[in-house]
């Protein structure tokens, strides 16, 4: 049942600025590329909320798993070691191919890669249905709800979606925000849980919902690099570039050995989760 609000209008409209500026003729599998090798770095290394993430699933040695978004292979992986077969699907070659060097690495053998966006796979062509559907930190779709009633449709027992809670970098702005924007204008967006929440709620699916403190984490290789993804991030003019400049000089730590720069702070993840025949009997 729609109610008054448009839910995944909202959330179009929310991510049209993003697409505007960070589409630019690319899909987002190419914009991935070029993050892959250093988001690899940075996520393989960091396993405690990776444990703590699929702590929360229910995995089963007879259960296919797939992984929506899958990246470098962050879940899949640890996944893969603990069912039957994870099918990892993202539209990044960059991403995947970290993904490919990750499992030979563990000598993983039952991981299977499709290389397309998710609005491009074809349910019974591309992929059959499998026991758990994730998507974690990868809702790059447009028609969000169109997306969610496809993982829905792939899935035989249970679906989580994990996205941010509040803001998406946690509380770390510091005086960015009043520099860049001014007082009273909106910043960035916030496409966060609780509109997938409603979004799934129209699409008569009674999700469950768990709140979980993480850290948002990112390095940089230089102060120059940091720029340019903040910029890409957040949105941010050309003609603010200086004031986000100086604002990462002073908020950036650096590690003394390896020169790196990093930004890390305190953020709140949602897994959103339902069982298939729980809500498809209400249906
Ligand atoms: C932040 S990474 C998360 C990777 C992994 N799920 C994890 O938690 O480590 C986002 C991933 O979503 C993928 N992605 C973006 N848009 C997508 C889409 N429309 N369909 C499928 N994957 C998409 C990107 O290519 C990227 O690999």
């Amino acid at each position: 049942m729609a109610g008054i609000i448009n839910w995944n209008e909202l959330w179009k409209s929310m991510r049209s600025g993003h697409q505007r500026r960070g589409d630019r003729g690319e899909d987002p599998g190419s914009r991935w590329d070029k993050r892959a090798k250093k988001f690899n770095e940075s996520v393989m290394q960091h396993t405690e909320r990776t444990e703590r993430q699929i702590a929360k699933l229910e995995l089963k040695p007879e259960y296919t798993v797939l992984d929506v978004g899958a990246g470098t292979g962050r879940l899949s992986i640890p996944i893969a070691k603990q069912v039957k077969s994870v099918t990892a699907v993202d539209p990044s070659k960059g991403m995947l191919a970290c993904l490919q060097e990750n499992v030979e690495r563990d000598g993983i053998t039952n991981v299977t890669s499709i290389n397309k966006r998710w609005e491009d796979i074809e349910l019974g062509v591309d992929i059959e249905p499998h026991d758990v559907v994730i998507a974690c930190h990868s809702l790059g779709m447009f028609d969000i709800q169109e997306a969610l009633g496809k993982m829905d449709a792939a899935s035989k027992r249970y679906v989580y979606v994990i996205n941010f809670a509040g803001k998406w970098m946690g509380n770390g702005d510091g005086g960015l925000r009043k520099a860049i924007s001014g007082e009273g204008r909106r910043f960035g967006h916030s496409t966060d849980y609780i509109l997938l929440y409603n979004i799934l709620h129209d699409m008569e699916i009674y999700a469950n919902v768990d709140i979980m403190d993480t850290e948002f984490e990112q390095h940089y290789d230089s102060l120059g690099d940091a720029v340019d993804r903040w910029k890409e991030m957040r949105d941010i003019p050309e003609e603010k570039e200086d004031v986000l400049r100086e604002h990462l000089s002073e908020i950036l730590v650096k590690d003394s050995e390896t020169g790196a720069l990093s930004f890390t702070r305190g953020s709140k993840s949602a897994t959103i989760w339902w069982q298939k025949n729980e809500t498809t009997d209400m249906r």
